[in-house]
């Protein structure tokens, strides 16, 4: 049965949820699954906006006959060529042969690459920076935005409902809930971490595009934005709005301490739970905990963007970093974060060589600061390396 949420009196959400994927890209958990987000415009010309993930296509399909309702499908436009939006382009033009697609030129390479498909020159509408298609009552405007996420995405401004099609912008994930509209949830409490989680580790490399988009974007007159993925806005847009201008320029949500952890048998986690309460006893507030051999490292990203400090507390493993450790700042190195004070405990039992180690990698973080001394901890937290500690929490808190 179709599932089609209204937008506007011309516009209909067709997209569709996939609860079951564990994985989204290969990479990232999703408990709480993941929406496709694809849009149907009915004004004198019909216009699909992107499509969907393969794994929801019998839905998405069942969607977009019901809103065209024996209509034919004039233009499919792709804001962005990845396979979770553009897997339907092969047969939305196999359904709708009269169909013109309307893409820039990057993606239309892209969909040589991806489909054998043999298109007219004549099916494309090949757009760039500040073109516009007329559709009847509605005018879209295209504006590129590149690497946000990948190089072709562009986003599509409707001017006449003042709609902003932001690609993968403004995304989250989690699936859509029967409501549609983030006014209708409780977003901050069930929804805003996993934006984060999102837009860190799909997008948050890309700072300076995300801000160069932003910046076109604060051009435009915009009262709704319909991302690729989550929920709508249509209220309160500064909310999401904000949050991204911080991210995009790795700015920290808040001034609190963060603290990683690896730890074999417990004695690196006492460090850290020591650390911790040190840091609470002179009043921070907010500390965050994690094992990173227990939690994604998708959900230490996330917070590593949010946190104003960071403390990664390992163990010595295989006379390395501990694995799940050196994945993590791995993976915090390729999502480009920067401007963070940063502490560091190292232990082992024999030679203890990853604090070093982990000062390499953070060395490389611009703007990042290693505060205080290293504490070297040899197998169990000692009084000395507590006395040190100590020291270590009253010049974190200094810096703050
Ligand atoms: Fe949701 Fe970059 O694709």
């Amino acid at each position: 049965m179709y599932n089609v949420k209204k937008i506007t009196k011309d516009l209909s959400w067709v997209g569709a949820n996939d609860r079951r994927l564990a994985l989204f890209e290969s990479v990232y958990p999703v408990p709480n699954g993941v929406s496709y987000n694809s849009y149907l415009l009915m004004d004198d010309k019909t216009v699909l906006l992107d499509t969907v993930d393969k794994s929801v296509n019998h839905q998405f399909f069942e969607n977009i006959e019901h809103v065209l309702n024996g209509k034919c499908l004039d233009y499919l436009v792709i804001n962005h060529m990845e396979p979770d939006h553009c897997a339907e382009i092969e047969t939305i033009i196999n359904k709708y042969p009269q169909v013109k697609i309307v893409c820039n030129s990057k993606t239309q390479q892209m969909i040589g690459q991806f489909f054998d498909i043999n298109l007219s020159e004549n099916q494309y509408v090949i757009v760039k920076e500040g073109d516009t298609l007329n559709t009847g009552n509605h005018e879209l405007h295209f504006v590129m935005a590149p690497m946000v996420h990948w190089p072709e995405v562009m986003v599509t401004y409707d001017s006449t409902d003042k709609i902003l099609f932001s690609a993968d912008a403004f995304g989250s994930f989690g699936a859509v809930d029967g409501n549609i509209f983030a006014d209708e949830v409780d977003y901050d409490h069930r929804y805003m971490d996993e934006a984060r989680r999102y837009y860190t580790n799909i997008v948050g490399k890309y700072g300076v595009q995300v801000n160069a988009l932003l910046t076109k974007a604060s051009n435009l007159d915009v009262a709704i934005i319909c991302p690729l993925h989550g929920y709508v806005w249509r209220k309160d847009l500064n909310l999401i709005i904000d949050k991204y201008k911080k991210w995009a320029s790795y700015e920290p949500e808040i001034s609190s301490v963060l603290i990683p952890y690896s730890s074999v048998y417990g004695n690196t986690q006492n460090c850290a739970e020591f650390l911790a309460s040190e840091l609470a006893n002179l009043g921070v507030k907010d500390i965050k905990m994690y094992d990173v051999s227990v939690v994604h490292p998708s959900y230490v990203v996330a917070d590593a963007f949010k946190y104003s400090h960071i403390v990664f507390a390992s163990t010595t493993y295989n006379m390395e970093i501990f694995v799940n450790m050196e994945i993590l700042l791995n993976d915090i190195s390729a999502h480009n974060l920067q401007n963070r004070k940063v502490a560091i405990v190292e232990n082992g039992s024999w030679a203890p060589v990853c604090g070093n180690k982990m000062s390499e990698v953070i060395s490389k973080w611009k703007n990042t600061e290693i505060i205080g001394n290293k504490v070297c901890v040899k197998s169990s937290l000692k009084t000395e390396q507590a006395e040190e500690l100590k020291i270590l929490a009253k010049e974190i808190v200094q810096s703050m």
